[in-house]
């Protein structure tokens, strides 16, 4: 046994003690959940006259849910198929059960779930702790808070976003335990997500972290995302500002969750489609897509589908990545990855200029574990960069937001989980 395996045997140990101890007991989400949700695309699209395909409907998920099984999606690890905001009818029943728009919906919501699990897919609900939802919808007052958790189990959906518009934060606390307890008490196994704490800012002391962690399997920290760089960048700011106190919150069972990915949509360039996927992978986020999986390029479909990313966003340690330089335009980003492997981010922030060369080494990058030196790959290409121990390493990034990211991975380790195939000029890798 070599020194780099004994030593990586003993961090495992480690890290196994000092993982998060107390998590929410559903046996859910171990790894950051992936699958498609609703929100960014179509938001409050009811219009089903003017506008039948774009529409929150039945057809809309069917469709959907069949995109996922169809194009791969499904093979990669998207999983949930999450409806959002605005399905409800006007109103509850006579007997205050919650009911979807009877037009939208005609089948009802048990029938759509039975749909997407035909599809060996899972179904996402929405729901409101309040008054009202966000979109003026039914919202689910306290008192109305079991009824509803057993609704959502009769019907067999399998995850639950529980927003918190048009509530106080009193009634947040009260409701957000209330809801964690209600769906256990169904029995039925459902993912729970929390926008709780970006209702509160998202910082202690109006957020604490270790109770969202015993309730929720993941939760909102910080502002809806849009379609938009500018949007991205400031919630990947905030993540790296606040890492101290995001990043022991996060586990196996227990995410943040940055919101959803809009790669695929209309306001990001292809490098800053490149720059999103990177850095949810570094922060182990949860990977909901909010696009149109009918007209998804084929470049933001190969992205979104990149394994080496999926690999690293889904590594089973469960570690958050941080933020570990941050210098002007330019950003780097490392997680810890199993096996003593390693995931790096470079990332340039600026809107102007040249490209740049950011010159580094493993040492400065703090990953010097193995004497033998590590192989490096990028990402992107697919490509062996080469073995590297005390040498420079100087990565080239294109100005207007692109980022580069690069697993790290140990010399011995290799034929442990890669199969190599050589191709042309370059060393090609796919994941086991
Ligand atoms: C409910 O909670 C208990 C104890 O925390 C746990 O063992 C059980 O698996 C949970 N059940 C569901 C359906 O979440
Ligand atoms: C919810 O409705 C009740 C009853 O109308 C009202 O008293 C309360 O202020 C409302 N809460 C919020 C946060 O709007
Ligand atoms: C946070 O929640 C945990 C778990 O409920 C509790 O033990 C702890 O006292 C809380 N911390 C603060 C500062 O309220």
């Amino acid at each position: 046994m070599n020194y780099c395996r004994k030593l990586f045997l003993f961090t495992s140990f480690l890290l196994t003690l000092a993982g998060p101890c107390q998590h929410l007991d559903n046996g859910l989400a171990r790894t950051p959940p992936m699958g498609w949700l609703a929100w960014e695309r179509f938001r409050c699209n009811t219009d089903c006259n003017n506008d039948p395909d774009n529409c929150i409907s039945e057809a809309l998920f069917k469709t959907m849910a069949d995109k996922m099984a169809e194009d791969g999606w499904k093979d990669v690890g998207y999983q949930y198929v999450n409806m959002d905001d605005c399905w409800t009818a006007e109103t509850r029943d006579s007997q205050g059960k919650i009911q979807p728009d009877p037009v939208r919906f005609p089948n009802g919501i048990k029938a759509l779930a039975d749909y997407v699990h035909s599809k060996g897919l899972k179904l996402g609900i929405y729901g409101d702790l309040g008054n009202l939802t966000c979109g003026g919808y039914v919202g689910t007052t306290i008192d109305k808070i079991v009824i509803d958790a057993q609704t959502f189990a009769i019907w067999e959906v399998d995850m639950l976003k529980f927003d918190g518009c048009n509530s106080n934060s009193i009634e947040k606390i009260i409701g957000y335990p209330k809801m964690s307890f209600a769906l256990n008490a169904t029995g039925r196994p459902i993912v729970y997500s929390c926008s709780w704490p970006a209702y509160e800012g998202g910082l202690p002391p109006h957020v604490n972290y270790t109770l969202l962690g015993n309730i929720c399997n993941l939760w909102r920290n910080f502002d809806d995302i849009e379609d938009s760089w500018d949007k991205v960048l400031s919630i990947i700011n905030w993540f790296g500002d606040h890492q101290n106190v995001l990043q022991p919150a996060a586990g196996p069972g227990q995410w943040n969750d940055p919101d959803m990915l809009v790669i695929g949509d209309y306001g990001l360039s292809y490098d800053q489609c490149k720059a999103q996927l990177a850095l949810w992978a570094i922060l182990a986020a949860p990977l909901f897509m909010s696009n149109d999986l009918r007209k998804i390029s084929n470049e933001a479909k190969k992205l979104l589908q990149n394994k080496l990313l999926i690999f690293i966003n889904q590594d089973h340690l469960g570690i958050q990545g941080t933020r570990i330089k941050k210098e002007q335009d330019m950003q780097v980003w490392k997680r810890s990855l199993s096996d003593l492997h390693y995931a790096v981010a470079f990332l340039n922030t600026a809107n102007y200029g040249p490209p740049t060369t950011f010159t580094t080494n493993l040492f400065l990058l703090q990953i010097m574990h193995c004497r033998l030196g590590y192989n490096i790959y990028d990402v992107f290409t697919d490509e062996l960069v080469g073995h590297y121990r005390a040498d420079i390493l100087s990565p080239c990034l294109h100005p207007h937001h692109s980022s580069i990211i690069i697993i790290i991975i140990l010399a011995f380790d290799i034929a442990h989980y890669r199969i190599f195939e050589t191709s042309q000029s370059a060393t090609k890798y796919t994941v086991k």
